[in-house]
């Protein structure tokens, strides 16, 4: 794992944008797995702006998101579709027929294997974008989520219903389902880039990172993926133990040019 620690929340945003440009850059036909919530917000803005000046071709970029509420229509403004449509893809120049996100409206066994089959098809995901939930998950695999599991449909914790609760009117309203890659699946990306901002991701990052490989916290399954970079503010970072060493890492690795 390389562990990177920021200063806040713009640097990880152009940080992590200038990571994706580069995996483009080297790949133009790159498959990307993405993620929805806040924390990737800052990172979409960053790659539509360097679109629009000229420094990302998305035209032959190819994307799956890794999760969808069930039971929202694609056009519910809460929708992960709906958040992906107005928060990157009408803004980029990527064509519709490579952008790919669950069926929240059929979220049958089928369907699921159609997804996973389909990211197979596409050559398997180059670079998958994580955020992390306060219990730990990464896209929607709760606590006690399989470490080999696949895209299936999984039940939202509490927790994650009412940490989701601010996009909607009521909390009453927030789905309690979702069709979700599972931690196996997000596993076989050939790089992640997960990201967390903020205190409240403190606990959830040391638990990914320094704490046992459990699924009660799927995002610790990252300490097995071989190439993993985890992008981080000083606030997310607070609780790391090992915090002075990579910053230390990283400063030495920077001075090397490696
Ligand atoms: C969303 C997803 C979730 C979020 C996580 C953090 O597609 O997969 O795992 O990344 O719930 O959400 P935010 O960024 O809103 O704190």
């Amino acid at each position: 794992m390389e562990i990177i620690i920021k200063k806040d929340y713009s640097e990880i945003s152009s940080e992590s944008a200038m990571i994706i440009a580069n995996q483009i850059k080297a790949k133009p036909d790159s498959v990307l797995g993405l993620a929805t919530g806040s924390t990737p917000l800052g990172l979409y803005k960053e790659l539509i702006r360097l679109h629009l000046n000229g420094d990302i071709d998305f035209s032959n970029v190819t994307t799956f998101n890794l999760d969808e509420y069930v039971g929202l229509s694609n056009d519910h403004p809460q929708s992960y579709s709906a958040f992906m449509r107005d928060n990157l893809f009408s803004k980029i120049n990527i064509k519709k027929e490579n952008v790919h996100i669950p069926n929240g409206n059929h979220p049958n066994d089928k369907e699921c294997e159609r997804y996973e089959s389909l990211i197979k098809s596409c050559g398997g995901i180059d670079l998958q974008i994580l955020g992390i939930g306060s219990d730990g998950h990464i896209a929607f695999n709760e606590p006690s989520s399989s470490l080999g599991s696949r895209t299936r449909i999984k039940t939202l914790t509490q927790e994650t219903v009412r940490d989701n609760a601010r996009f909607f009117d009521n909390i009453t309203d927030v789905p309690k389902f979702a069709v979700t890659m599972g931690v196996g699946t997000i596993m076989e990306a050939k790089k992640i880039l997960l990201l967390a901002s903020g205190n409240s991701k403190a606990k959830p990052i040391k638990n990914a990172i320094e704490g046992p490989i459990s699924s009660m916290c799927s995002a610790s399954a990252i300490q097995i993926h071989p190439k993993t970079v985890v992008m981080v503010d000083d606030d997310a970072a607070k609780e790391l133990k090992e915090k002075d060493y990579y910053k230390w890492v990283y400063n030495n690795k920077k001075n090397l040019n490696l």
